[in-house]
Order: C-alpha cells, then sequence, then structure tokens
C-alpha cells in the first residue's frame, strides 16, 4: 500500500475523504451498539504536542486504545528535538519505532518536513495553517443533523485563522458555499482562497458578519487569538462586530447549526446564550473528533 499521510483536505482526495466520513459514522454506530473489534492491535502511534491540546489529545489517545493500539504521548520539548535535533532525523528514527505519528505543531513547514522523512503515516493535528481532523468531525456533524452539505451555505466570522483554511478547502471537497466576514487585517491566507476557488469551492467574502450569516445553514467561529499567535492579538474591539451573539443568529436560517471547535472564549467571539442555546452542537463535533479520527487512522494504517 502507497503511504497514506493525512496532511489537509487538499493533499486528500474527494473519494478518500468520504470514504473516511462513511467508516466514520459506521464505527460510531457500532461502537454505540456496545461491539468491538481491535483492528489496530500491537499498533503504536506516536503523538507529537507542541502546543496545548484537551480534545485532540483525548480523542486520538482514546481512539487508539478503541481500535487495539497504543499510543505513546510526546512533547517537543521533552524531546531533543528541543535541543535542536532535526525534524527530518526525527521522523526516520520515529518511523523504526512505531506505526503512524500524529503532529500538533507550529509552522506547517514542520509538519511538511516530518510527512518527506518519515516512512509511516503522519497525521495532521493542527498547525499555524490548518486544522483538517476538525474538518472531518465538523462535516461529519453536520450531515448527523441535517444531511448532505452539498449545496448548503456556511458562514465564517472572526479571525481568518487555521480552523478556517481548513473550512476553505473544505468547501471545495464538500462542495458548498463559504461566506466569511473578517476584520481588516485579519484575511485568511491567499493560498487557502485560491486552492479553494480553483478546486470548486463557492468563497464569498462579506463586508459584515450580519451578510455573511444571511440565510446560512452553518454559522461557524473560532477563538480571537488562536496559539501561538498571541504576539499579533488584537484588540477586542476590532473583532466585537463579528461576535456569534443572539442577534447575529437571528440573521441566518430558523434551523442553522452553530459550530466552534472549542476552546471557546465565552463573551468573546461567542455568548453564552448561543453556545448554549438550540443551535449550537459544539458537543457533538468535539464527540465526532473521536469518531472521525479513528476512521483517519483506519484509513492512515490500512485497517
Ligand atoms: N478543537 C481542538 O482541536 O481542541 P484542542 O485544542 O483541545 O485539541
Ligand atoms: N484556531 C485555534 C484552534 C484551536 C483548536 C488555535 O489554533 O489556537
Amino acid at each position: 500500500m502507497t503511504l497514506r499521510h493525512f496532511t489537509d483536505l487538499s493533499t486528500v482526495s474527494e473519494t478518500d475523504l468520504r470514504s473516511i466520513l462513511a467508516d466514520a459514522s459506521a464505527r460510531k454506530a457500532r461502537l454505540k451498539a456496545g461491539e468491538r473489534s481491535r483492528p489496530l492491535d500491537g499498533k503504536v502511534l506516536a503523538m507529537i504536542f507542541d502546543k496545548p491540546s484537551t480534545r485532540t489529545r483525548v480523542s486520538f489517545d482514546v481512539g487508539m486504545r478503541q481500535l487495539g493500539g497504543e499510543t505513546i504521548m510526546l512533547t517537543g520539548t521533552e524531546m531533543q528535538l528541543g535541543r535542536s535535533e532535526t525534524i527530518a532525523d526525527t521522523a526516520k528514527v520515529l518511523s523504526r519505532y512505531v506505526d503512524a505519528i500524529m503532529i500538533r505543531t507550529t509552522s506547517h513547514e514542520r509538519l511538511t518536513e516530518l510527512t518527506e522523512n518519515a516512512t509511516i503515516p503522519v497525521i495532521n493535528g493542527l498547525t499555524d495553517d490548518t486544522h483538517p481532523c476538525q474538518l472531518m468531525a465538523d462535516i461529519m456533524t453536520f450531515e448527523e443533523h441535517r444531511g448532505p452539505v452539498a449545496g448548503k451555505t456556511f458562514a465564517w466570522t472572526g479571525d481568518g485563522n487555521n480552523v478556517l483554511h481548513s473550512l476553505l478547502e473544505a468547501s471545495a471537497r464538500f462542495r458548498f458555499t463559504l461566506n466569511v466576514a473578517v476584520p481588516q487585517g485579519s484575511e485568511p491566507g491567499e493560498k487557502f482562497v485560491d486552492w479553494s476557488r480553483a478546486n470548486g469551492g463557492l468563497i464569498e467574502f462579506k463586508k459584515t458578519a450580519e451578510e455573511a450569516v444571511r440565510a446560512a445553514d452553518c454559522v461557524v467561529t473560532d477563538t480571537w487569538v488562536s496559539m501561538g499567535a498571541e504576539h499579533r492579538a488584537r484588540g477586542h474591539n476590532v473583532f466585537m462586530p463579528y461576535q456569534v451573539n443572539a442577534a447575529l443568529m437571528k440573521q441566518a436560517k430558523p434551523d442553522a447549526l452553530f459550530m466552534h471547535c472549542l476552546p471557546a472564549h465565552r463573551g468573546e467571539e461567542v455568548t453564552d446564550e448561543v453556545i448554549d442555546g438550540p443551535h449550537s452542537v459544539v458537543f457533538d463535533e468535539a464527540e465526532n473528533r473521536l469518531h472521525a479520527q479513528k476512521a483517519v487512522l483506519a484509513w492512515c494504517l490500512g485497517a
């Protein structure tokens, strides 16, 4: 089997993404029915974290155990990586010990260097640029609640960050319209917008959050200050017009969903009323990280 890395939605084909999602739903149903199988018995996943995590860390760990495998939790600072061993050498060494690597890191180049030098599958658990595992869980969640995502309209309001970049790629891969409203100076990377458009993504930039969410099927936001971006944090008054509150949600379709990858900064990008309200599916998203990533692991490891 050729090596299967899960580095971005743009690097995995639409057909494979669809089959991963179908497998995720099937595995979720079997788990809920109490069925257990151990397709990854004897396999070991190394998890490297250069940034904090709750969901990614726990869902990969539990997911691997549910599949019969094991994990090793590593942080960059505890590894020789923190004493300037190269990513390339680390990739070659880990490839001799474990069966797959999941990494959450800073620059996307570190992920690329790891992938290029590993002889085992590498999974992107978030970089400064993208967060593809999150989008797999989000698409799964949308479709559980509202059916096929193709032809629907998503609205993003807030900072133009890594989650938005993966949402832009998802718009092309899963064929939905994406309205984007961000403050000037917080735009998403052009290459993500260009790639999405070149691959069929229907991306529309709107001047205000109200315009973006108008008649949307799903409203999505995230923190105004991503991990590692604290140095370029901007005043909250810049972002306040992009806050998802009850008045903004009223502009969306009456049955619109509200999504947030979590962790949320309540009172900033979203109010309690929305995140705890009837539109919100944020804890379903969090749960589906587990199911979607088990399917990603099974795809990468041919189980
Ligand atoms: N959504 C997400 O990736 O959460 P963590 O940072 O807790 O892993
Ligand atoms: N954009 C956020 C996502 C956290 C899961 C960050 O990078 O901090």
